[in-house]
């Protein structure tokens, strides 16, 4: 009785047209307030821990209500960076909005609130959403622009949301990266100025900077104390992260599209809505935030997030171009008898007038190279089938080249201009398709759709993308929509994977892109993973995990066993330590399994056995990171707890070895400090024992005390597996 009044209360009021002044919006920990009087500007004025309702006046009592506008717009307090500018038909460059109207939406799931905005003098409209989840701390914020005037207004920066965050010593953390050298850990604190983080790739948006930062506000960034604000947005083109510090006590942070040549011009009636800005808000440091943001991820963010993931094998590293039928059979045989699950045929399979021999040709040409694998995809496929694996394949939609029969018959499908003459990228001859032009759409789709018409049982698509957009322009779009082309390309590229994910919800698609260029919660939605790095050497990955592991859940991360020496580095290095750090994330195999010893063979079916029975801990725990990589104490450390805290698997490495070396104590986290827990050491090297096997010992000695590690070798590592003991 009392939750059905208090339902007719929340609605009362949005059907009368007046509401609350204060808008409190929480998800389970945390609270986000505004204030949206009628008539007047929408007001942030808090973020942090949870409050309820009657806390409410305690924020003002106490100082601590910030009152700045929640979506500043230019025209008014002209000297303030804004989050939104526009120019009216008229030539007007101003807005002035206020709030006409709240409105609550609740599910079992999220709350979903609108602030409704009108502009005080035109028929222009801004509508703030804020999406509470119910079962993760994060808050989803984003905008719908609706151009109500008679003519086409002009977007000239349209950030998702603006968060003022107050002064004192606040913290940064990002990821930032290029080929094969992704994700790197970057901590700085926020000084006077600017500090901007945008990437203008067109196609990628995961190498240079990340769209993802944590925002430590009490000093420098601890792993597991302080209060932290993260936030991702959600976008996978152009993004432009800005933070603000002015002469007012605040940083202003502003997220959104990057607005750099996107102007973007609204036709009356027209609605554009802004990519989510996903905010959430932690007092037990990085490690709480990141926590918060994989449970979100995992429970709705990432395609299937719950879904256990396969342990695969990818031809890339085994054979690079030189596919042909043996070498598959060969390869698969060869997965399989490990105990893999899943098959994946990378790069070269394809070609039909040019062969695909190396990179300089045929994107576009999807159909298969017959002189390669003369009896088709089937049969491989059933190779897969009879060896009690699944299939899988890479592709390179986006793309064509120079040298293909698609380009031949649609020169005028790439990217550039058409006064001007494209400067190809990969290979000398790789062009971008333009994805504005709905006849590429179509031919994209179809790229999938007859894949998987023709071989329904393909169970995992490698989905690459190699080049940026280097010559700006598009052959399709109008001459006064040509600045739409980075918004529409990455439009058409979400339109694109509803349409896939409808018609074929099973299949598991990965996001390559040169390696890790597409790392990010734009195109997660529609996406089980996302590759991490082309770099597969266990020590360089390591540091690159490590950042990825700050916004993404491991379930999320494709880490694969590299061959030593490895490819990139050229670094030779134990196959245990390359396994048990693949083993933190989704584990795959990423070299030529022939070239193993008798012994390496024996390992790895130990260790992919291992995977199996730690992959529930591994794929959906919670994790827990002790000791970093980049603290330079030449170990790094991290682990995996369920939410019961029954079991647990605990990862640690040498990072850098020298004599006489004075290694840390390594103190566990996450456990339940009343519970005993039996270790049992995984992937065994006899001669190298952490001496931990069969202990069994308390919650609190293993937080509090830690324990001890031998790591006496250069790339010496260790896995622990928890279990409780009753
Ligand atoms: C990109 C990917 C690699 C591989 C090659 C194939 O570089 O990141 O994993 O698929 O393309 O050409």
């Amino acid at each position: 009785m009392k939750k059905l009044l208090f339902g007719i209360a929340l609605l009362i009021p949005a059907l009368l047209g007046a509401w609350e002044k204060e808008v409190l919006i929480s998800t389970p920990n945390t609270s986000l307030l505004l204030s949206a009087p009628q008539g007047e500007e929408l007001k942030f004025v808090y973020y942090g821990d949870k409050i309820d309702e009657a806390q409410v006046s305690q924020i003002y009592d106490a100082g601590l209500a910030i009152n700045k506008a929640a979506y500043p717009v230019f025209g008014t307090e002209s000297v303030y960076e804004p989050a939104l500018i526009v120019q009216h038909a008229d030539g007007n460059m101003t807005l002035d909005m206020q709030v006409t109207g709240v409105e609550r939406e609740n599910t079992d799931q999220y709350e979903l609130v609108k602030v409704m905005m009108q502009d005080k003098v035109y028929p222009f409209g801004v509508d703030v959403y804020y999406k509470a989840f119910k079962n993760s701390d994060v808050i989803e914020t984003w905008t719908q622009i609706t151009n109500n005037e008679k003519k086409p207004v002009k977007l000239q920066k349209f950030a998702s949301a603006y968060m003022p965050v107050r002064q004192g010593d606040v913290w940064i953390s990002h990821l930032h990266g290029a080929w094969a050298n992704e994700s790197k850990l970057e901590v700085e604190p926020l000084k006077r100025g600017m500090k901007v983080l945008k990437n203008k790739d067109g196609v990628r948006n995961a190498h240079t900077d990340h769209a993802e930062v944590m925002i430590s506000l009490d000093g420098v960034p601890s792993e597991e104390n302080g209060r932290v604000i993260g936030a991702a947005l959600c976008w996978s083109g152009n993004y432009d992260l800005t933070f603000d510090t002015d002469d007012t006590n605040f940083h202003g942070f502003f997220a959104g599209i990057n607005p750099d040549a996107s102007q973007y011009s609204l036709a009356p009636g027209e609605v554009f809505v802004t990519p989510e800005l996903a905010l959430t808000y932690s007092d037990q440091g990085v490690g709480g935030a990141s926590r918060n943001f994989h449970k979100w991820a995992r429970n709705g963010k990432v395609y299937n997030g719950t879904k256990q993931r396969d342990i695969l094998l990818n031809s890339w590293e085994g054979v690079y171009f030189d596919i042909d039928e043996p070498r598959m059979d060969q390869m698969i045989k060869d997965i399989a008898s490990l105990g893999g699950e899943l098959f994946v045929m990378d790069d070269g399979w394809f070609g039909g007038k040019y062969q695909r021999l190396t990179d300089n040709s045929s994107l576009g040409d999807w159909v298969v190279d017959e002189k390669k694998l003369p009896n088709g995809i089937d049969t491989l496929v059933a190779m897969a089938r009879n060896s009690g694996i699944k299939f899988g394949i890479w592709i390179e939609p986006e793309m064509t080249n120079s040298v293909s029969e698609l380009y031949e018959k649609h020169p005028d499908w790439i990217v550039c201009h058409p006064k001007r003459t494209a400067r190809p990228g990969r290979g000398g001859t790789q062009l971008v398709l333009d994805l504005s032009n709905p006849e590429v759409q179509e031919f994209i789709y179809n790229i999938v759709d007859d894949l998987m018409t023709n071989y329904p049982e393909i169970a995992y698509i490698k989905w690459d993308a190699n080049m940026s957009i280097g010559d700006y322009g598009s052959s399709y779009l109008k001459g006064d929509k040509q600045s739409h082309l980075y918004i529409d390309y990455h439009r058409a590229f979400r339109k694109i994977m509803e349409r896939i994910r409808a018609k074929y919800p099973d299949v598991v698609i990965q996001a390559c892109a040169s390696g890790g260029g597409r790392a990010n919660y734009g195109l997660l939605p529609y996406f089980e993973e996302f590759w991490v790095s082309d770099n597969t050497e266990a020590l360089q990955r390591i540091y690159m995990q490590w950042g990825v592991s700050y916004f993404f859940p491991s379930v999320a991360m494709a880490s694969h066993v590299g061959s030593s020496p490895n490819h990139q580095t050229g670094r030779v290095m134990p196959l245990k330590f390359r396994f048990d750090v693949a083993m933190t994330g989704r584990l795959g195999i990423e070299m030529q399994p022939k070239n193993m010893t008798e012994q390496e063979v024996e390992f790895s079916k130990k260790a992919v056995e291992t995977y199996k029975s730690i992959r529930p801990v591994v794929q959906q725990g919670d994790l827990y990171r002790l000791i970093s990589p980049y603290d330079n104490k030449s170990v790094a450390s991290l682990m995996y707890v369920t939410p019961e805290k029954e079991r647990a698997v605990f990862f640690a490495y040498k990072t850098y070895h020298s004599y006489a070396q004075v290694l840390p104590r390594f103190k566990m986290n996450g456990l339940d400090a009343s519970k005993n827990y039996r270790i049992t050491e995984l992937n065994q090297d006899a001669d190298a024992l952490s001496g931990l096997d069969g202990k069994i010992i308390s919650g609190a000695v293993l937080m509090n005390e830690g324990i001890e590690l031998p790591l006496k070798n250069e790339y010496a590592s260790h896995v622990l597996e928890l279990n409780e003991v009753n």
